[in-house]
């Protein structure tokens, strides 16, 4: 089974990933975004993953493909990601039909929480830069729910959204696990 999780930067996705494979061994993370950045690392045009977004679009995509080329065929596999990704240039399609068809999801799973609350956690989080975020959470929350369903029509995956309210991790992360074991 293979899953992307997406939400909106600073929703809680990584936190959430991390707790639920403590409970499902069986399966692996892979972040997208780390993914991109080592290649972006060794090709000498990236040095964080808040530089990735700031890439020519040509570069971003070239990044991206050669992450979804990598995870064909994988099998088990949560990939934090995701659909609208806010650069400069405008959104970029996280998940486009040409890297949907190498990674295959059967299930992409949508963490929301209440917009201040995702602004708070951004600001609170001082290990990453997220301050070019222009969109509003509640707008960008609204543009994965359509780039889910088109990636849902174009591969047939489920959707599923969970809910991370503020403070309660530990009952997002049971939905979660839930959710995968299904
Ligand atoms: P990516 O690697 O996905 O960023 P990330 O590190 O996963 O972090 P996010 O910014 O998405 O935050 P998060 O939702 O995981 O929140 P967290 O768990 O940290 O992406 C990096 C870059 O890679 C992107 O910007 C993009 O440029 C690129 N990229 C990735 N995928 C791409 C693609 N497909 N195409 C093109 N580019 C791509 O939590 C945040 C804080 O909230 C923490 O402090 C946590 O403790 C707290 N928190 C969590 N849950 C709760 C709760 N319930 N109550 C209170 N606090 C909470």
């Amino acid at each position: 089974m293979k899953a992307l999780i997406i939400g909106v930067p600073g929703v809680g996705k990584t936190t959430l990933l991390r707790k639920a494979v403590e409970e499902l061994k069986e399966y692996k993370i892979v972040n997208f975004g780390t993914k991109m950045l080592e290649t972006g690392k060794k090709e000498g045009i990236v040095e964080n993953r808040d530089e990735i977004r700031n890439l020519s679009t040509k570069q971003e995509k070239e990044l991206q493909k050669k992450t979804a080329e990598k995870l064909e065929g994988k099998k088990n596999i949560l990939i934090d990601t995701h659909l609208a990704v806010e650069t400069p240039k405008g959104l970029l399609p996280g998940a486009p039909k040409w890297a949907l068809e190498k990674v295959k999801p059967d299930k992409i799973i949508l963490i929301e929480a209440n917009p201040e609350s995702v602004r708070k956690r951004r600001e609170k989080d001082k290990t990453r830069q997220r301050k070019d975020f222009r969109i509003d959470p509640e707008l960008h929350q609204d543009l994965n729910r359509s780039y889910a369903t088109a990636a849902s029509t174009l591969t047939g995956a489920l959707i599923k959204i969970i809910n991370n309210e503020e403070g309660k991790i530990n009952k997002a992360t049971q939905k979660l696990v839930e959710t995968l074991k299904k």
